[in-house]
């Protein structure tokens, strides 16, 4: 990323972009990301800012608005869909998933704060299991239409120290360096996704997990490039949902593959670390950006509130 030039993950300069009046967008810094000041997205927002943050998020990957101490879950779920349609898990039998949600049906609650507490209490957790860390992906991969965004706004945040930070990996810059043979055999090739059943993380697990659907491969084929419906740029859309690449080999040869193509983007070179301040709003590009999390120190509470939208085939 060029900040003095301001140039964005998509290599579109914020210059050259529709930013409106009183915005200012800067690239982070990193190979992912910009920030822009300037709004309130509690308050009702002009139409031509809203295009304004469309256009920068579609070029960033990661749009970091900052001092979001006003917005409500109800304000986020509405702001998902300048986005597209909210997004809702649930393949399971028809329901929809349970993973605890804050007073808004659409915004999930990322949480060990202990919520029958009174104040910022984190829960007793001696299995370590609220404050686990989360490995490379890009979200809900194991669908064959993933939400296009995620919202994830910091309610309440561990200090630095405490750990807790995101890091968001660029997907166009590992596929352009792969090698031309390499870039040649993936030309058109599908991975398939671990099964829904497997993957799917507090939604039913255990109901998923006793269910003999639960060994079956999944029907759903994402493509290994995956170009980015706005910039045109292909991405290497690969992460640990990834079980196979399949094509005219051995699953054993796709496998192998896959583990390949996920060292390579797991590379720290294609990394940026967002360091949580309260009250920050995240806004990830699922099409081209992988992200993963750091635990905390679990005497901390880390309360997020996430929403998804959009839900486009990746082609
Ligand atoms: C997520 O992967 O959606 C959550 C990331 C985070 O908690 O920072």
């Amino acid at each position: 990323m060029n900040v003095q030039a301001n140039i964005l993950m998509s290599g579109v300069a914020a210059d050259a972009l529709p930013v409106a009046p009183g915005l200012e967008v800067c690239a982070t810094g990193g190979p992912v990301g910009a920030v822009v000041r300037g709004v309130d997205l509690a308050a009702d927002v002009p139409a031509e800012t809203v295009f304004s943050l469309l256009a920068v998020f579609n070029h960033s990957g990661l749009m970091i608005v900052p001092g979001q101490e006003r917005l409500t879950p109800d304000r986020q779920a509405q702001i998902a869909r300048w986005f597209g349609p909210s997004f809702v898990r649930g393949r399971m039998q028809g329901k929809r998933d349970q993973l605890p949600m804050t007073e808004n049906p659409f915004v999930q609650l990322l949480s060990n704060r202990d919520q029958k507490a009174a104040g910022p209490k984190p829960v007793a957790d001696k299995s370590g299991a609220a404050t686990q860390p989360l490995g490379i992906h890009s979200d809900v991969q194991d669908y064959d239409a993933p939400p296009d965004v995620t919202i994830l706004h910091g309610a309440i945040v561990p200090p630095p120290s405490a750990g807790g930070n995101t890091h968001f990996g660029n997907l166009y810059m590992a596929y352009d360096d792969l090698a031309p043979e390499m870039k040649q055999r993936l030309e058109g090739a599908k991975w398939r996704p671990h099964s829904t059943y497997k993957t799917m993380r507090g939604v039913q697990q255990k109901e998923a997990m006793a269910n003999p659907e639960a060994d079956r491969q999944s029907p759903v084929l994402h493509p290994v490039a995956r170009t980015h419906p706005v910039t045109g740029r292909k991405a290497l859309w690969v992460s640990s949902f990834t079980e196979e690449v399949v094509g005219d080999w051995s699953r054993e040869e796709g496998v192998a593959l896959a583990r390949q193509l996920f060292d390579h983007v797991a590379q720290p070179k294609y990394w940026y670390t967002h360091v949580w301040t309260p009250h920050d709003v995240l806004f990830w590009d699922n099409r081209c950006v992988n992200h993963r999390r750091d635990t905390w120190d679990a005497s901390y509470v880390r309360e997020m509130h996430r929403a998804q939208a959009g839900g486009s085939l990746p082609f």
